[in-house]
């Protein structure tokens, strides 16, 4: 083989691998989570974004950050470490990169300890490869509904269902004991200084609709639904019920009592032998 041709072939490999590691980087695309990342208040949550196909992004400086805020930097990671100097104050020591992951084109970010106001929409940058990326992260507070029965009547109910701390609102449906939705007053919302939405309705309910009532708050868009059952007994809607105990409990009870004293005086000859000696004796 002539030294010419060697030289030429080792080129040509040497070419090859330097165009097919660009055309990798070219090709690599930075993808970030297009379904919004949902938590709760005080859950850590992670944004999932990742080099696809993967190449490293170890030596990369990796910048997070969301636009409206100041300072706009979230998480910036350069030369191997969080830059603390430009960091938004309300995220410090509430964020990390999975550093170990970085070689994978792993470039997601963990929040720790979510809020509220944490929730908006995020970019992720990477610098040198001039790759950028958004995701939205959406934040919920949940909680458990309270019933109660606010008016007594003898043919119907008021009944009113209240949840306090709600973010964001959420809506509230009544639901009778085979799931039909029974139509309900207009829910009543409230915003306190916390953000947080207190929500109330109240329902008629009568007696043919089953006892067994549900009131059901929920959200959407964190996906969260909670509810409370109250059971509403037969005797709280009608006094006819107190002639029902009569008819059912007190008669049988008054007729099997009727017998049992009949059968005894009819038969006390038997039990009671002694009543009937002292006449007996008399005679002698
Ligand atoms: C990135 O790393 C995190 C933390 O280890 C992990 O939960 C996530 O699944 C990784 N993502 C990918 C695409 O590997
Ligand atoms: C009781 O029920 C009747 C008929 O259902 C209704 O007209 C009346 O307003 C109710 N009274 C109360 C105090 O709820
Ligand atoms: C319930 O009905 C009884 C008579 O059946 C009546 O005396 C009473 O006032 C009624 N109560 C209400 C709250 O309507
Ligand atoms: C009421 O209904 C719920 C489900 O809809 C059920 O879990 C609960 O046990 C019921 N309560 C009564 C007293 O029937
Ligand atoms: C909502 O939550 C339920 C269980 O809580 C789950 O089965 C369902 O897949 C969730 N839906 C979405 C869109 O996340």
């Amino acid at each position: 083989m002539n030294p010419f041709s060697l030289m030429t072939c080792i080129i040509t490999i040497l070419l090859f691998l330097v165009c097919s590691l660009v055309c990798v980087a070219e090709q690599s695309e930075l993808i970030c989570s297009h379904q919004p990342i949902v938590a709760l208040a005080g859950d850590d949550v992670i944004l999932p974004c990742y080099l696809d196909p993967p190449i490293s992004a170890s030596s990369e400086t990796v910048v997070w950050t969301r636009p409206g805020l100041d300072p706009k930097y979230i998480h910036v990671h350069h030369n191997g470490r969080l830059v603390y100097e430009t960091q938004n104050p309300s995220y410090f020591l509430r964020t990390r990169l999975f550093v170990d992951e970085l070689q994978n084109g792993n470039v997601s970010m963990k929040i720790f300890k979510v809020k509220i106001s944490d929730a908006g929409k995020y970019f992720c940058f990477l610098r040198s490869m001039l790759k950028k990326a958004s995701i939205q992260l959406t934040v919920g507070v949940v909680s458990t509904p309270i019933i109660e029965i606010v008016s007594n009547n003898n043919s119907s109910k008021v009944l009113q269902c209240e949840s306090k701390g709600w973010y964001p609102e959420p809506e509230v449906v009544w639901l009778d004991g085979e799931g039909n939705l029974l139509s309900a007053g207009p829910t009543e919302t409230v915003r306190g200084p916390d953000d947080l939405y207190t929500v109330s309705s109240r329902v008629t309910v009568e007696k043919r609709h089953s006892n067994n009532f549900t009131c059901r708050v929920q959200q959407k868009d964190i996906n969260q639904t909670r509810e409370t059952h109250i059971y509403v007994p037969d005797y709280l809607f009608t006094v006819q019920l107190s002639s029902d105990w009569i008819r059912i409990i007190i008669i049988p009870v008054c007729i099997i009592a009727l017998l049992i004293i009949t059968l005894i005086i009819c038969k006390s000859h038997i039990y009671f032998p002694f009543l009937y000696q002292v006449p007996v004796r008399a005679l002698y």
